[in-house]
């Protein structure tokens, strides 16, 4: 059985799509682990799924948050998704995951993405810009901030009257159906793989 690990910091709306689509068994995995860096609804949503919800709270581990996230996950999953996670996860971490980390980002990456775009500032810089279109994308993890190989993208247009509230409610419905279809293919990918390509 493919296993995952979510990891968040909020309400969790990406992780319960995940949840939904393993229960109505269009996902062929099973979260092994959700993983907050702070108390949020994520970990409540898991806990009615009697999924293991860890808490690891990034003030109290600081620059030793991703060594703990690595003893609760050792090599048990075969991907992390992260789910709306905001701290920065190291880099040694992210080697020793090479490629196994998906991110889900509020925009049309590369662009308004990186360091200190992350929720509703990347819809009002949208906005700010004029920006006729915006969208979501779900990227594989590199060192950089947002910046990893991309998987999958989708688009909504930005009306005249778009505010950052009502872009971010668009481009939300669209992350939702991004990150099962991208967690769909790194399943089929990988299952592929595994039989040593076509
Ligand atoms: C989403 O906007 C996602 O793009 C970003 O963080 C938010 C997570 O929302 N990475 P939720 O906690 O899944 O509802």
């Amino acid at each position: 059985m493919f296993k995952i690990a979510v990891l968040v910091s909020g309400g969790g709306t990406n992780l319960q799509e995940i949840i939904d689509n393993i229960e109505n068994k269009r996902l062929n995995c099973k979260i092994e682990y959700i993983i907050a860096d702070r108390d949020c609804y994520s970990l409540e949503r898991g806990r009615k799924y009697n999924i293991k919800s860890v808490l690891l709270d990034k003030k109290e581990y600081g620059n030793k948050l991703s060594n703990e996230i690595n003893k609760v996950l050792e090599n048990k999953v075969d991907l992390i998704v992260l789910a709306g996670y905001l701290s920065i996860i190291d880099k040694d971490f992210i080697s020793d995951w090479n490629n196994k980390i998906i991110n889900i980002h509020p925009s049309l990456l590369p662009k308004y993405g990186g360091k200190g775009m992350y929720g509703m500032n990347v819809h009002e810089a949208v906005i700010a810009n004029k920006e006729k279109e915006s969208g979501c994308t779900v990227h594989f993890v590199d060192v950089d901030i947002d910046t990893g190989k991309i998987l999958l993208q989708r688009k909504v247009d930005v009306s005249n009257n778009e505010t950052p509230e009502s872009l971010q409610k668009k481009v939300l419905k669209e992350e939702h159906q991004l990150l099962i279809e991208a967690i769909e293919k790194v399943i089929s990918d990988s299952v592929i793989s595994n039989k040593g390509g076509i």
